[in-house]
């Protein structure tokens, strides 16, 4: 049998973390029931349809009006039940309308994704589970005050990947971005990857690209740019990239830089995107900045947003700093919007 790549073990990495810090016990506790109820998530993906339709839709839609899969409501209800061993206050999931109250005593209120990316569980491409970790407020007149924080208040937050690796991705505290891979031979997560950092630059971006025609005038701006490549204003050759799981796309970009989009567009009901902001965005935010990398709605950083409601959505754009930084010159230039706007104007004129 071959040796165990990985150097250091996740148990022992947390250990050392509380040792420095022990405002992190909580949190580190939700992060060893993640890691419990990963291993159960990835058992029962592998499995596929040998386990039944885990991608067959239900009856039921989430909070978000997408058509719930089996492997969503058995995935939140695996997560439930292991923040039930840990110092968990409440939860947020989106796959349930409400705030769910657990332990009133617990420190901590979770907000979880528990299934990202579920359209490609037939395909057997890469899902996951999407966390954020929020100390409670001392104070709170509700269960959902607890989550109305901005992200930058996130104690803890990660996701964990299932794919031909099953991988956990996380940040506690201020330390850096972690990625632990399931050694399936042991059970156990050991460090695979050393701490990740994000290329400042970079030439990959990940937008689906079907919804073009709805975009604003800067990203457009900004995607055409991209696809000139070489011959274009950014003179370098760009890479395309759109997996529909937003853990897979996070962890190519981790791993070798890149920039994802996805703006708020013109369809109905998309003006903020498609994205939730406590349970993706956040998260996301949250393990890409102490990667070194930025994650913004275009404009603003995503940690800084206060959030309207639990399940409010946010355009999200991540990646290589200086690549995202570069999307908001083109949000902030007036020459994009007055070059471009009058071709929009045009093209509205002929759709009528
Ligand atoms: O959870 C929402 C999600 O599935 C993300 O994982 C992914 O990035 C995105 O939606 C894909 O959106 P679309 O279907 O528009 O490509
Ligand atoms: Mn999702």
């Amino acid at each position: 049998m071959p040796q165990l790549a990985g150097t250091e073990d996740f148990a022992a990495y947390l250990d050392q973390t509380v040792e420095l810090d022990a405002r992190l016990d909580g949190a580190a506790q939700v992060l060893r029931a993640i890691a419990a109820a990963s291993i159960e998530m990835s058992e029962l993906i592998s499995l596929g349809r040998l386990y039944g339709q885990l991608g067959a839709s239900r009856a039921s839609t989430n909070t978000d009006g997408d058509v719930q899969k089996e492997l969503d409501v058995l995935a939140n209800d695996i997560f439930v039940s292991a923040f039930r061993q840990a110092p968990v206050a409440a939860i947020v999931s989106e796959e349930l309308s409400e705030p769910l109250v657990l332990d009133p005593a617990g420190s901590l209120a979770v907000a979880m994704d528990p299934l990202d990316g579920s359209s490609n569980i037939d395909a057997n491409v890469s899902i996951g589970t999407i966390f954020s970790i929020l100390p409670v407020l001392a104070n709170a007149s509700s269960a959902e005050a607890h989550f109305l924080q901005p992200g930058r208040m996130q104690i803890g937050a990660g996701f964990v990947i299932y794919g031909p690796q099953t991988s956990l991705v996380f940040a506690l505290g201020s330390n850096q971005t972690q990625i632990f891979t399931l050694d399936r031979r042991d059970g156990r997560f050991y460090q695979a990857v050393s701490a990740p950092i994000i290329a400042r630059e970079c030439a990959e971006y990940a937008i689906n690209a079907s919804n073009y025609r709805h975009w604003d005038a800067p990203v457009r701006a900004f995607i055409d740019d991209c696809v000139q490549g070489a011959e274009g204003p950014l003179k370098r050759n760009h890479n395309m990239r759109w997996t529909g799981s937003l853990v897979a796309d996070a962890y190519r970009i981790l791993l070798r830089g890149g920039i994802f989009l996805y703006p708020g567009d013109h369809r109905a009901g998309y003006q903020d995107g498609r994205l939730r902001l406590l349970y993706e965005a956040n998260p996301v935010a949250f393990i890409v900045e102490l990667a070194g990398g930025l994650a913004t709605d275009c404009v603003r950083p995503i940690l800084d947003i206060v959030p309207s409601g639990i399940h409010a959505r946010v355009p999200l754009v991540f990646g290589s700093a200086a690549t995202v930084e570069l999307l908001t010159c083109y949000h902030g230039d007036p020459q994009f919007s007055a070059d471009r706007a009058p071709l929009f104007g045009k093209r509205g004129l002929i759709r009528l």
